[in-house]
């Protein structure tokens, strides 16, 4: 793959896709060694840009370049000049004169990544921006299943939840869908998108989403930061409809269907205590996979700042 940035689903193409989970592979099986670490990227620097909180991206973005032996530079944004009214560009500059090879951001902005991009030469990675993307957790659910399922060809993934204002959805569903996945999006009325990708059937009714069979059902946070508005009664009334109750994980469990979550989960909204024991859970796995996937979009990407290197004067 020889592209300088990684910014969305949409704009990859399935060859793509493919190569960027085939290369997650061998980078797993390296979990398991002693020496967890390769050279690939020894040398370069990766800055980590988050202006909204993360606990999982962040920390796997971390761990995946330092187990690619690049060096990595934390911008702990609330202690940055940021805090002092800089604004993104100007501490983007910063960042470039800084020779950062690669930026990985997250913003509530939509579209601020590709921003970034724009104006510098290192690669930029979304991390998450607003309601828009968020491509290696795509990557790393699509890894998830692919373990499981090894032909995704028609298998059925139900992305149950707030789907109007997740980015998560609009990435994983995308990915999914060109992967040969069925989706179908499970919610209130008030938080399924009218429009959107075609062939994804949509329902609003647990009980109806089950019987079309998933093989997958995956839960996504109730967002409370992103709703501007009361789209529902109340996190009770969410959780009786649309959360994977006590008694709906029995069901669940009977129809031997796997569980996923994008983390962090809201305890008695979106699911019970116990989907966390469910043998069939793959939010830890996910989670796992996330450094895997991660170094995989990180060992991909080309910098220009690597054409320096070309220049004959360089020491
Ligand atoms: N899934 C995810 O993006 O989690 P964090 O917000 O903890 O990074």
């Amino acid at each position: 793959m020889a592209r300088k940035d990684f910014l969305d689903i949409a704009s990859l193409s399935r060859e793509e896709v493919d190569l960027l989970l085939d290369q997650a592979t061998p980078f797993k099986e390296l979990f398991t060694r002693s020496v967890k670490k390769v050279p690939a990227l020894k040398g370069k620097s990766v800055l980590m840009l988050f202006y909204e909180p993360s606990t999982r991206t962040l920390s796997s973005f971390e761990v995946a370049a330092k187990r690619l032996s690049a060096d990595v530079i934390d911008l702990d944004v609330p202690h940055s000049s940021v805090a002092k009214g800089e604004t993104v560009k100007d501490t983007v500059d910063t960042l470039q004169a800084m020779r950062a090879d690669y930026i990985v951001v997250r913003h509530k902005m939509s579209g601020l990544p590709q921003a970034i991009a724009r104006q510098t030469r290192a690669s930029v990675i979304n991390a998450g921006d607003g309601a828009h993307a968020h491509p290696t957790q795509a990557l790393l659910d699509a890894f998830t299943l692919r373990e499981v399922f090894p032909d995704l060809s028609g298998r059925k993934v139900l992305i149950a939840g707030d789907i109007l204002h997740s980015r998560v959805a609009r990435s994983t569903s995308s990915l999914l869908l060109k992967l040969g996945v069925e989706v179908g999006f499970l919610g209130p009325g008030s938080l399924i998108p009218r429009s959107g990708p075609e062939g994804i059937r949509k329902f609003t009714d647990f009980d109806e989403a089950l019987r079309w069979n998933p093989d997958t059902v995956y839960l996504l946070r109730v967002q409370m930061e992103r709703q501007d508005a009361q789209y529902f009664p109340g996190v009770q009334e969410y959780h009786r409809v649309y959360g994977v109750t006590r008694e709906r994980l029995d069901l669940i469990q009977g129809e031997g269907i796997y569980i996923m979550h994008p983390g962090p989960v809201n305890r008695g909204v979106e699911l019970c205590h116990e989907v966390m024991d469910y043998e069939r859970s793959l939010i830890n796995q996910q989670v796992e996979n996330g450094i895997a996937a991660r170094m995989a979009v990180l060992y991909s990407l080309k910098p220009q700042t690597d054409l320096e290197d070309a220049d004959p004067g360089k020491i």
